[in-house]
């Protein structure tokens, strides 16, 4: 049985259409004083896998109630896009480390026998907080496909700092296309400066890959770099579309050419499908 937590529903609609299982039926609801409630209308089964994006606080206590709602129950939880994953590290002293706060307080919902799934989580160090087996998925190829029908001209991957170089390293072979990053500085949590590398991008076509676009902050500077260098198009893929605020405004104004971006949370850019990638290996566990 598949569970689609508030924020995942169509990406749980189209697993439990992948694998053909039941898709239980879920109410949610905020009460006047603010306060979250969840229930799942369907008899539950002895295996069910929850499915529930973490964007905002209010969603952990969505996906927290979904798990006591499956208590003694052997659960498969999957969290597509894992907010809290950039907060990996004690930065300053007094500071907590959130990502394994949040993953301390799912461990005893979810049982002996449970299971963890991401995608693309910031940082994969994230995992070994979990008890029980947690393992990340990997959307980078399922966007290169997408890239791939684009038809670019002489195209560049570009990883907008050197945490994202892997994931461009992997487009890029996946494009049979050469790669390269940008030095970046964050100056606040909504500011970011970049140094242009030795990268010809002269007359080509650009695609930047990093695993999220937040603000659109890290793009934006990103774009007008590049172009600015003589690109010919700037395209972006990104695996968490969070677009927060007037990010998309931000990355047109940028001079963007297109963004393409995963369905981990449902918006307007999700255009590539994560599905597959997570019924596949809920299909491995069983
Ligand atoms: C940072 O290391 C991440 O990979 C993203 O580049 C960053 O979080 C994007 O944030 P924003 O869109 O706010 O610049």
């Amino acid at each position: 049985m598949i569970i689609g937590g508030p924020s995942s529903q169509l990406l749980a609609g189209k697993i439990a259409t992948i694998l053909g299982q039941e898709l239980a039926l879920c109410e949610y609801k905020t009460f006047p004083d603010g306060e979250a409630y969840s229930q799942v209308a369907s008899e539950l089964e002895d295996e069910v896998t929850i499915i529930q994006s973490t964007p905002k606080d209010s969603d952990i206590i969505y996906l927290m109630q979904l798990l006591d709602a499956c208590r003694e129950k052997k659960i498969t939880l999957v969290i597509p896009y894992f907010g809290y994953a950039r907060q990996d590290k004690i930065f300053k002293p007094g500071e907590p480390m959130t990502a394994r706060a949040i993953a301390s307080a799912l461990n005893p919902l979810l049982g002996e026998e449970g299971n963890v799934y991401t995608v693309n989580i910031h940082a994969r160090s994230v995992l070994s907080h979990f008890r029980c087996p947690a393992e990340n998925l990997d959307a980078t190829p399922l966007l290169a496909e997408k890239v791939r029908t684009l038809a670019l001209h002489d195209p560049v991957v570009i990883s907008p700092d050197k945490g994202a170089m892997e994931m461009a390293k992997n487009a890029a072979m996946h494009l049979g296309a050469k790669c390269d990053y940008l030095e970046k500085t964050r100056l606040s949590g909504t500011e970011v400066s970049m140094t242009p590398k030795e990268i010809d991008v002269v007359g080509r076509d650009v695609v930047i890959f990093d695993d999220m676009i937040a603000t659109g902050g890290t793009m934006a500077t990103a774009i007008t770099l590049l172009r600015k260098q003589g690109a010919k198009r700037v395209f972006l893929a990104a695996v968490h579309p969070v677009l927060t605020g007037n990010a998309i405004l931000k990355l047109y104004r940028s001079g963007v050419e297109a963004v393409i971006a995963a369905d981990t949370l449902d918006r307007s850019v999700s255009t590539v499908s994560v599905a597959p990638l997570i019924a596949e290996a809920i299909r491995g566990i069983r």
